[in-house]
């Protein structure tokens, strides 16, 4: 007999086991998502090669190092041509520069180029802290990672911008953009996928790669996920097209902040250099 406290029984069942699978299970269970990156004048010596995007690592005391390092692992095996992290290397805490450290000493680098930006969490409390921010950065550029704040890497013909952190007052998108060269293949990094419908980017065409939103971390099947750090809450995950023949990525990233995750997977990015 099917009695009301058998039913309540199993109700208080399955919340149990959905709650151990957001809490236990889906944090740490990276998905690697293979997309193809269709990029204007790309140089043919780059044609076939991949670029794996990174984001959102959140080293610090919420996202377990094991994670982060089995991550950089799978990471390291793809054996990518280039490397590329938008932001929140760290969630501050005041022991973070020494884990950031002993982190990123394993940090996967690209067969020609690694290369990094800010997000608001390395800015520390209140994103206020440019002195928090500069010690990450050094902390990590002794292991190969160029970060890029406002500044362009040219990577064997392929122009990266890599633009500092809009919520951290640093977003300065002018001179890097208005410096590129049209006639040449560009990419541009940015953590705040808010900052594409900012001013500034000048008469930039093509791909855009962000981070910053975990995807929500949580999200009910069908419906948008209700907590999202935009303005424009359409930016949640995936490809966007923009204004202006510019195209939008933004990666569910790695890491978490409180440690959930309900229907979206932390993911790795894999893609795939085309000539568009
Ligand atoms: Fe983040």
């Amino acid at each position: 007999m099917l009695t009301r406290r058998r039913v309540l029984q199993g109700a208080a069942a399955a919340a149990g086991l959905v709650g151990l699978h957001t809490w236990r299970i889906e944090p740490h269970w990276l998905e690697v998502v293979h997309r193809t990156l269709p990029i204007r004048n790309l140089p043919g010596r780059l044609r076939g090669g991949s670029l794996v995007q990174l984001s959102d690592l959140h080293v610090g005391p919420r996202v377990d190092d094991d994670y982060i390092l089995s991550t950089f692992r799978r990471v390291a095996a793809l054996k990518p041509d280039i490397v590329v992290i938008t932001g929140d290397f760290s969630s501050y805490h005041p022991a973070v520069f020494d884990q950031v450290s002993a982190i990123y000493r394993h940090v996967p680098k690209g067969r020609l180029a690694t290369v990094a930006i800010p997000g608001n969490h390395d800015y520390g409390p209140a994103w206020n802290h440019p002195e928090i921010a500069q010690q990450i950065v050094d902390r990590i550029t002794p292991f190969g990672v160029t970060v890029l704040r406002n500044q362009t890497q040219d990577v064997e013909g392929l122009q990266i911008v890599g633009l500092d952190d809009l919520w951290a007052g640093r977003f300065a998108p002018d001179d890097p953009l208005r410096a590129l060269d049209s006639a040449r293949a560009s990419l541009v990094l940015t953590h705040n996928p808010d900052t594409v419908d900012l001013p500034g980017w000048s008469n930039y065409q093509g791909w855009i790669l962000a981070g910053h939103t975990h995807g929500g971390q949580c999200k009910p099947p069908f419906l948008p996920p209700p907590l999202l750090p935009v303005r424009n809450r359409r930016y949640t995950a995936g490809e966007f097209a923009l204004s202006g023949e510019r195209r939008l990525y933004i990666s569910r990233g790695v890491g978490h902040l409180l440690r959930v995750r309900f229907n979206v997977r932390p993911e790795v990015t894999v893609f795939e250099l085309r000539p568009a």
